[in-house]
């Protein structure tokens, strides 16, 4: 279905109400198992997702389906524990649905976070990747249908939608921090079945680093509205068919909490120097 500006502007306006003088600046989308930036928000005001009129629940496993607004290192953020995703069921507009929210609430810049497999040979689970740019030509855009003009044109530019400003910043601060940052390209895939190790070969062979279910919808829609989008992905896993293991969702939870310290200081960082 098609949402109307309206009804994005009712959920908007939900939200205000509830939010009071408090006005967010930067939008955070928490992947798998790393919804817990939201719970260090200071002076929170949580809503769940099912009281904000057209927003959908959020199914997945170590999502917690609900905004979370306060301070973090300083700067006024929305933070969404748990994101839709298209393997939910739900169609890549409504996935991406709270975007267009947050941006009418007054956020100008997104982070994304995930985990996603390792499709880089020379990199091993565990590390930490900038995300550099994305594929995602093999499903239909969340801009599909009539476009709303009060959010951005036609067709959108797409060539920068990760923001070369906010990719330099989070490589000064990694270094900073001493944690090392890998760089490359998202390669979506939209599940639920991890990919078979042909697919991994492809998406390896058309120049991907990093397969994952979530993130490209929503950094279509951020770009077509104008923000500016900042996306780190935690490779938690080797993607299939490197190793020869099975993967599972289990071993993206561990490695998500293995590396709790590392992503949120890193996150936390970048965000402190917006
Ligand atoms: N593939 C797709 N999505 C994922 C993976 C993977 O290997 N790991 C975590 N999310």
């Amino acid at each position: 279905m098609d949402y109307t500006m309206e009804q994005y502007q009712a959920s908007a306006q939900a939200v205000r109400e509830r939010l009071g003088a408090f006005a967010p600046k930067v939008a955070m989308v928490l992947g798998s198992g790393l919804g817990y930036l939201g719970d260090e928000v200071e002076a929170p005001i949580a809503i769940d997702y099912k009281d904000i009129p057209h927003f959908k629940a959020s199914t997945a496993p170590g999502h917690k389906g609900r905004l979370v607004f306060g301070v973090l290192e300083g700067r006024n953020v929305a933070v969404m524990q748990g994101r839709m995703h298209h393997y939910e069921g739900y169609s890549y507009e409504e996935a991406s649905y709270a975007v267009r929210v947050l941006r009418l609430l007054g956020c100008d810049t997104l982070i994304v976070t995930n985990a996603a497999g390792c499709v880089n040979t020379q990199w091993k689970a565990g590390d930490l990747m900038l995300i550099t740019d994305q594929i995602k030509m093999f499903s239909e855009s969340p801009l599909r249908g009539e476009n709303l003009p009060g959010f951005g044109v036609r067709f959108p530019d797409a060539s920068h939608l990760y923001t070369p400003r906010l990719r330099e910043l989070a490589r000064q601060t990694a270094e900073e921090l001493g944690i090392p940052l890998r760089e490359g390209v998202y390669f979506y895939c939209y599940g639920p079945q991890y990919e078979t190790p042909a697919e991994v070969r492809a998406a390896r062979l058309l120049g991907g680093d990093a397969v994952g279910m979530s993130t490209a919808p929503e950094v279509v829609v951020a770009g077509h509205c104008g923000m500016e989008v900042l996306g780190l992905t935690l490779l938690s896993n080797m993607a299939a068919g490197i190793l020869d293991q099975p993967l599972s969702e289990q071993e993206v939870l561990d490695a998500a909490a293995a590396a709790r310290e590392k992503f949120s200081g890193l996150v936390r960082a970048c965000l402190g120097k917006m």
